[in-house]
């Protein structure tokens, strides 16, 4: 399960902190998404926090978009995965930690793992406690022999570590699927010199990329045929809707995405089709036709661009493979000497 860091939309959800008194029910979780929902719903250009797609329903439909023929970079990624496992492997090297972030299913792991028999421990970090115990658990009967340390947290803010009972040569983390996009380019920058410091002289990062390409097979891969994306897209309004008592009308707003090539990022948009207010809880929005929802970036790299975002957290990119149509690229980067 994804999660990104916000936009400027974090900033001002300190803010509507004030306004929490008038939220749903009040556990924090559903007060952190109602004052996060209205600050970014009152900025000059009105946004979303994408970690926001990621409920149950949401959830299933992000499944099926990875199936889609149009959305190539889970496939890409895995016939990266399927094809180099071993020399990934090899560079792990013996006793390892291995640490996954975000791991969800842990589908791609798994190519992995067959190919890893002498790690030290396998660490799965996702904030959703249900599915990362699961996963573990699936894990278990399929590596007896591997200790597995599942932690449960936001692996965008720090966290301990276990340690496993063999001890660890070094601690290399797993960030596949090119959820790295999700992030604004600072962000990714501050997230990745997390990661180096976490994972220490030594360690490592195998990392999922996706590539700058022609700009019809993005808008294809975010504007499928079937509508599974634009489905993806509606479905956070319907998530206010039913955790903050949010009164928006989905056919009342388009999914509109399209490749922004000035900032070489695909952008997701809820566009609102006609002048409307929106009740949400105790509040209210007020939309005019046209006007959009800025609901996830997802930034594509050229190769030079993302050594250079890399190299500025501390990390130098050691192996880089790609498929033969250079659609995706699946990276090692280890982290760099201190300079004295
Ligand atoms: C999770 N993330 C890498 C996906 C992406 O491609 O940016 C989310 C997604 N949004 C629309 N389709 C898929």
């Amino acid at each position: 399960m994804p999660i990104v860091e916000m936009t400027r939309a974090a900033a001002h959800a300190a803010d509507s902190k004030a306004a929490v008194a008038n939220a749903p029910e009040s556990s924090s979780e559903t007060a952190d998404f109602y004052a996060e929902v209205m600050a970014g719903l009152t900025l000059p250009v009105k946004t979303l926090p994408c970690k926001y797609f990621y409920d149950e329903r949401g959830s299933q439909l992000f499944d099926e978009i990875c199936e889609l023929d149009e959305y190539y970079p889970t496939r890409t990624e895995a016939s990266i995965m399927e094809r180099h496992a071993k020399e990934m492997a090899a560079l792990l090297g013996p006793d390892c930690r291995l640490v996954e972030y975000g791991s969800g299913s842990s589908t791609k792991t798994r190519i992995l793992l067959d190919s890893a028999p002498d790690l030290a421990a396998y660490v799965p970090v996702d904030i959703s406690r249900v599915h990362l115990h699961k996963t573990a658990e699936g894990l278990r009967r399929r590596y007896p022999q591997l200790e597995i340390l599942p932690v449960c947290a936001d692996y965008t803010t720090p966290f301990a570590l276990p340690e496993p009972a063999r001890s660890a040569s070094r601690t290399v983390a797993y960030f596949p699927g090119s959820t790295i996009g999700n992030f604004h380019p600072r962000q990714a920058q501050f997230f990745l010199a997390q990661i180096a410091a976490l994972c220490g002289e030594g360690g490592g990062l195998l990392i999922g990329v996706d590539l700058k390409k022609d700009p019809d097979v993005l808008h294809a891969a975010y504007n499928d045929a079937r509508g599974v994306t634009a489905a993806f897209n509606l479905n956070v309004l319907d998530r206010i809707n039913q955790e903050l008592r949010g009164e928006f009308d989905l056919d009342s707003f388009a999914h509109h995405a399209f490749y922004n090539e000035e900032l070489g990022r695909i952008e997701m948009h809820l566009v609102s089709r006609k002048d409307q207010t929106v009740g949400i809880c105790e509040g209210a929005v007020t939309f005019s036709a046209g006007e959009t929802i800025h609901t996830e970036c997802s930034y594509k790299y050229s190769r030079e661009d993302f050594a250079s975002l890399a190299e500025s957290a501390g990390f130098q990119v050691s192996r880089f493979w790609t498929d033969p149509s250079k659609l995706f690229s699946v990276q090692y980067l280890t982290v760099a000497p201190v300079k004295e």
